[in-house]
């Protein structure tokens, strides 16, 4: 029997008699707050009722989830961990080790995962051979978005190159636009950093460098072309970009006070929700270079007591992994489904670009994890790095010290 037909009228009458029916409910804990995100998770949250559960929302804003993770932390510590938590990467597989994550392979099996998700995927959700997360889409991180009036008033196509990158941004500079919308967070500057190792390294060289932590690759000349591209870059930007929110970063390409973006597709999710029209309003291109950089968002369940509470946990994981979930949420999110059930018809020219890169990338081997999103390292390392890749962004640092102070860096922080 189907365990989640509480909601049906035999169920709910036989609960009833012996009243002991558990209703689902959930505390989650995200950091999906800017317009195109709230609109995304409200999805779930609208589902999560129509199913009969409680949703108690535990949003802590601040882009890429730092701040989120911060939270978790003392919430774990106080001994009263929130029942679902966004959570991605080699730091699902970091809390487990700690005890703190319920086995949810019971769902998993029950709604056979592992025929419908990419065995890329799928391995980021488990623990020692249990499932330990849910994954809820696909994110492209290595993005360039445009505002596509700034462009063609100016003369520019997309940039192929960091060359015509570059060449496009001195000639927008000298027209009096601001080539690049960027927030100054070190999440934001590792998320150009990671394209730029990419774009100039190639795929081999991003494995190398930024999942291997290959020393020689980290203090290579290729990396010093990196930080001097990064320095370039630095030149693009305004002069108020400290500290600004990576959304508000994408409403300035969006009112054309920007010609051009670099971020992950969750950007997608603002223009869209603006009414931006993809391919009209706004242009999306991947980086320079091969590749593609993936960054799957997912939840994981907290160990939690009480029947209501892992019911909730249950019907959460159920419904995220669902294909209606991962067909709406996304059109609105800007992601693509994590499911490769799922039709694209629907979604936009970038969704499908993206879908169509991630087969062939897939097929060519240079499908890769984000290191800015937590997709390639653990907490330590990936830290150690974007600490030395925004102090060189917001200096005047050698790009041969930032590649010393790299491996440096990255040596200890085993
Ligand atoms: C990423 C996350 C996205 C989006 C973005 C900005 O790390 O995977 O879903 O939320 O941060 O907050």
């Amino acid at each position: 029997m189907n365990r989640f037909a509480f909601a049906t009228v035999s169920t709910l009458a036989v609960a009833a008699a012996s009243s002991v029916v558990a209703e689902p409910q959930a505390e989650v804990l995200h950091w999906w707050t800017s317009g195109g995100e709230a609109k995304s998770v409200a999805v779930l949250q609208e589902e999560f009722a129509s199913n009969g559960g409680t949703w108690t929302d535990m949003p802590v804003a601040g882009g890429g989830g730092d701040a989120a993770m911060t939270a978790l932390r003392a919430r774990v510590l106080a001994g009263n961990a929130p029942a679902a938590v966004q959570l991605k990467g080699p730091a699902i597989q970091e809390w487990y080790e700690e005890g703190v994550l319920a086995d949810i392979s019971s769902v998993a099996e029950a709604e056979g995962w592992a025929e419908v998700l990419p065995a890329s995927i799928a391995g980021h959700m488990k623990c020692e051979g249990t499932w330990c997360a849910a994954p809820v889409n696909v994110h492209r991180v290595d993005w360039i978005w445009a505002n596509a009036d700034v462009l063609a008033a100016n003369g520019i196509e997309m940039p192929t190159t960091w060359e015509e990158f570059n060449a496009a941004a001195d000639k927008l500079q000298a027209a009096g636009v601001i080539p690049l919308a960027h927030g100054g967070q070190a999440w934001q500057d590792a998320t150009v950093f990671e394209t730029v190792v990419l774009g100039i390294g190639g795929p081999e060289f991003f494995q190398k460098a930024l999942v291997d932590l290959d020393p020689e690759a980290l203090t290579s000349d290729t990396m010093v072309q990196v930080f001097d591209q990064m320095r370039t870059l630095r030149g693009y930007v305004d002069e108020n970009f400290s500290g600004r929110d990576w959304n508000l970063a994408t409403a300035m390409v969006m009112n054309g006070e920007a010609a051009f973006q670099i971020m992950g597709d969750w950007a997608k999710g603002e223009f869209l929700a603006a009414g931006k029209k993809p391919g009209e309003d706004f242009l999306c291109a991947s980086t320079p270079g091969d590749g593609y950089l993936y960054n799957v968002d997912s939840f994981a369940m907290f160990d939690v007591e009480g029947d209501d509470k892992k019911a909730g946990q249950d019907l959460l994981a159920k419904l995220i992994v669902a294909p209606n979930f991962q067909k709406v949420f996304n059109l609105n999110k800007g992601s693509i489904p994590a499911r490769t059930d799922v039709a694209l018809d629907d979604f936009d020219i970038c969704a499908n670009l993206s879908a169509k890169d991630m087969g062939a990338t897939s097929d060519a081997g240079s499908l890769l994890p984000s290191y800015a999103h937590g997709m390639a390292l653990r907490g330590s390392q990936s830290g150690a790095i974007t600490d030395v890749v925004t102090a060189h962004f917001n200096s005047d640092m050698s790009s041969a010290d930032a590649v010393q102070q790299l491996a440096d860096a990255v040596a200890n922080s085993y």
